[in-house]
């Protein structure tokens, strides 16, 4: 298995180019099951995640084109049509690789009036049910069985009614399968508690170009008129807030002053408030935003939140950068409940964090050491690189696959702005 190797220690500068946003591209893929014309995406990421949500649509007979995109871009465009659909089943073998699957739920039931999607189980950050989603399509008029680890969503006859959903707590992906359900219901929907995440608005934002009627888009009330059909579309996914948060904290934690190009600055304003509470400059320039670290971070208090609140998506990039902070830190984890399986990577490399439950106090040291390490999720991953290029000596990170699914080309990137990095295929 491949590992990356950092040898830490450098101050980062330079100019890092944002990406398209891996969980904007995971709900904008699916909405080409919602009308059989031409649906283009721009500045979709290369990402490991993408490719299998094009491999689980093409199983459904949605033909997937990637346009001339030379191996040195980043991002490409790709044209999806599903012209007709062959099959309607998304089987375990993908479901249990990539847990967005479960987002092809939703608009197929509503184009198809029938779904069927293997449960997606367990994961490393968390037990993560999928009980809102059901309860929303539900809501929208779905029928919904579940068998043979398989859930079946079914339409009644002339197409999902519409309905008012009202999410108990807030859900990303449950109001995005609602969402796009509804578009294409009978009738006029409401869904209250709506997530209010970036993403969301991209992907309302996606399908009002393909002709949906949505209103309150950004808010925690959607209101949509469910329309006969959809017609395709050219929509540019937006760029990656996390991924240029991971790149902010790069800066922060080697001391060093990074350029993030064309990074979303409005929708990470929790992110950028908690670094100037830690003493980062982050200021607005011609081609993204600034990031210039201080002599030494001072500590935080970060209780992540929905959308706009701190994300849970930067917990783990942020501890890694507390761990070398001027005080004692304290981060609270609300969204998901077992997100800390970095703790004990971070602790072999020197760092001093204690978990209470959901509060993780971290006492920052004056440095890191490196070590070999692995991690089990994407955040976690990147945590542990981050680490790495502030720690002194050799880093090496194992199973880096969960990288690969949600950074695209980090050494790439790390290495053009002055950091030791290199990955080391095992063969
Ligand atoms: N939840 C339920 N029942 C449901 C759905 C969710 O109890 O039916 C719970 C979850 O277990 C969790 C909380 O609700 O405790 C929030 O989960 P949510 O549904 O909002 O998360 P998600 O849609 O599964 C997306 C991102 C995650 C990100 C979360 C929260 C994608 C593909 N994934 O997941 O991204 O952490 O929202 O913002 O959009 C990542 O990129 O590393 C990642 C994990």
């Amino acid at each position: 298995m491949d590992r990356i190797v950092i040898r830490g220690g450098r101050r980062l500068s330079g100019f890092v180019p944002i990406s398209g946003a891996k969980n904007a591209a995971l709900t904008l893929l699916p909405c080409a099951l919602l009308t059989d014309e031409p649906l283009t995406l721009r500045n979709l990421p290369r990402l490991a995640d993408v490719d299998s949500f094009g491999h689980l649509l093409n199983e459904l007979g949605v033909s997937t084109m990637v346009e001339g995109s030379r191996p040195e871009d980043f991002g490409r465009v790709m044209t999806l049509r599903a012209a007709e659909l062959t099959s309607l089943v998304a089987p375990y073998d993908i479901v249990r690789k990539m847990r967005a699957s479960i987002l092809v739920l939703g608009p197929l039931v509503a184009r198809a009036g029938s779904a069927t999607v293997s449960l997606p189980g367990g994961c490393a950050i968390g037990n993560r049910p999928i009980d809102l989603h059901l309860k929303a399509l539900e809501a929208l008029g779905a029928e919904i069985e579940l068998a043979a680890g398989y859930v079946k969503a079914t339409a009644p006859e002339g197409g999902l009614p519409g309905g008012h959903v009202i999410f108990p707590t807030v859900s990303v992906g449950a109001t995005e399968n609602a969402l796009m359900a509804a578009v294409l219901a009978r009738g006029t929907s409401i869904i209250d508690n709506a997530a209010r995440e970036p993403e969301i608005t991209d992907l309302a934002r996606c399908l009002v170009a393909m002709g949906a009627s949505i209103e309150g888009i950004g808010s925690e009330r959607l209101v949509i008129e469910g329309r006969q059909r959809l017609h395709g579309a050219t929509y540019q996914v937006m760029p990656d807030r996390i991924e240029a948060g991971s790149y902010a904290c790069a800066a922060a934690i080697t001391g060093g002053e990074l350029v993030l190009g064309g990074a979303p600055v409005a929708e990470m304003a929790a992110v950028f408030a908690q670094l100037a509470e830690a003493g980062v400059t982050v200021s607005e320039d011609a081609r993204g935003v600034r990031i210039a670290a201080p002599d030494r971070l001072r500590p935080l208090t970060v209780s992540t939140a929905p959308h706009p609140g701190f994300p849970t998506d930067m917990q783990a990039q942020f501890m890694a950068m507390l761990a070398i902070a001027d005080g004692t830190s304290v981060l609270t984890e609300t969204i998901f409940e077992n997100r800390y399986m970095h703790v004990p990577e971070l602790a072999r490399m020197g760092a001093d964090i204690q978990v209470r439950g959901r509060v993780v106090v971290v006492k920052g040291v004056d440095a890191l050491v490196g070590a070999p390490v692995m991690a089990t999720d994407l955040r976690a991953s990147m945590s542990l690189i981050l680490a790495g290029l502030a720690a002194g000596g050799q880093t090496e990170v194992a199973r880096i696959y969960h990288l690969d699914r949600g950074y695209e080309r980090l050494e790439e990137k790390l290495r053009a702005v002055g950091a030791d990095i290199e990955r080391i295929s095992n063969g």
